[in-house]
């Protein structure tokens, strides 16, 4: 429930100065968390000013430098009870594979993979030394099904599989793994896609039976609730969170959603 304070201890937010993790950064202190804002923008320091939290600048595709950015975020601030990776880039455009040039490939992967795996073992680990903690990580509803985004689709699929494996590997260690698959998002990455003519929102209405899209609070009171001791019970799973756009992929075939 928004307004219920039932968080407590730190909550790391990576790619936390915008958007999703912007919006989890001020619902996780809204709830009694102290919240470290990680990011390359400088951004970041702004939320954590406003959230009574601390930024710290870092690349979530960079090892050493990552791994150094959480020892100091425990030396800090103490030792970390929530992480939230929301720290990600879009694919900018549906080209073919011949097209799609393998940098932007490795882009992706690099933070969207392998930045929220690199995330996980740093914090993750000293979670499970503890005996406690709970990780939720932003994958998408892309991730969920075959779309035209040759490396935003795979990627996000491995934050899926990687939050199986983990919540299976740790779930004995008292650390829950979790993910959440944002529908479409009304955050500035989803806004400079729609400027720049990438994606078409108008289709969202057709797609969608909850036919709107999805404001970035509505996404982090989910991200929450499976970070909390009300989702004691809850490990390994991905919950959508798309206005159901994913239980209306296989309606098209029949004519499409129906009005009332
Ligand atoms: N907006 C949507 O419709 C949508 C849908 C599904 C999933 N998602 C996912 O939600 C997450 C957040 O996306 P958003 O729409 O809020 O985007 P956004 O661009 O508004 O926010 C992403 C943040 O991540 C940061 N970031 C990027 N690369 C980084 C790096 N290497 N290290 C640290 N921080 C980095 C950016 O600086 C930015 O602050 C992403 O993982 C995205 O894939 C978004």
């Amino acid at each position: 429930m928004p307004g219920t304070r039932n968080l407590s201890g730190v909550a790391v937010v990576t790619g936390g100065a915008s958007g999703i993790g912007e919006a989890c950064a001020r619902e996780f202190a809204a709830r009694g968390a102290t919240v470290a804002v990680l990011d390359i923008s400088g951004a970041g320091q702004a939320v954590a000013n406003e959230t009574g939290g601390r930024f710290f600048h870092c690349d979530v595709g960079d090892d050493a430098a990552f791994e150094a950015c959480a020892a100091q975020v425990e030396q800090a601030l103490g030792p970390v009870e929530y992480l939230v990776n929301s720290a990600g880039i879009l694919q900018k455009s549906a080209m073919k594979p011949r097209d799609f040039p393998m940098a932007a490939w490795d882009d992706i992967v690099r933070v969207d993979q392998r930045g929220t795996y690199l995330s996980c073992l740093y914090f993750g680990e000293r979670m499970v030394t503890r005996g406690r903690g709970s990780i939720v990580n932003i994958a998408s509803v892309a991730g969920m099904m075959s779309t035209p985004l040759h490396s935003y689709t795979p990627a996000k699929a491995a934050v899926i599989a990687m939050t199986q494996t983990l919540a299976a590997e740790w779930g004995r260690s008292n650390v829950r793994v979790n993910a959440v698959s944002p529908g479409v998002t009304l955050t500035p990455a989803l806004k400079a896609a729609l400027a720049r003519g990438d994606r078409d929102v108008s289709t969202v209405k057709t797609v969608s039976p909850i036919n709107r899209l999805i404001e970035p609070g509505e996404i982090a009171t989910a991200v929450a609730f499976l970070a909390s001791s009300e989702a004691a019970a809850i490990t390994g799973v991905n919950l959508p969170v798309d206005c159901g756009w994913v239980v209306s992929n296989g309606w098209h075939f029949y004519g499409g959603l129906r009005e009332p």
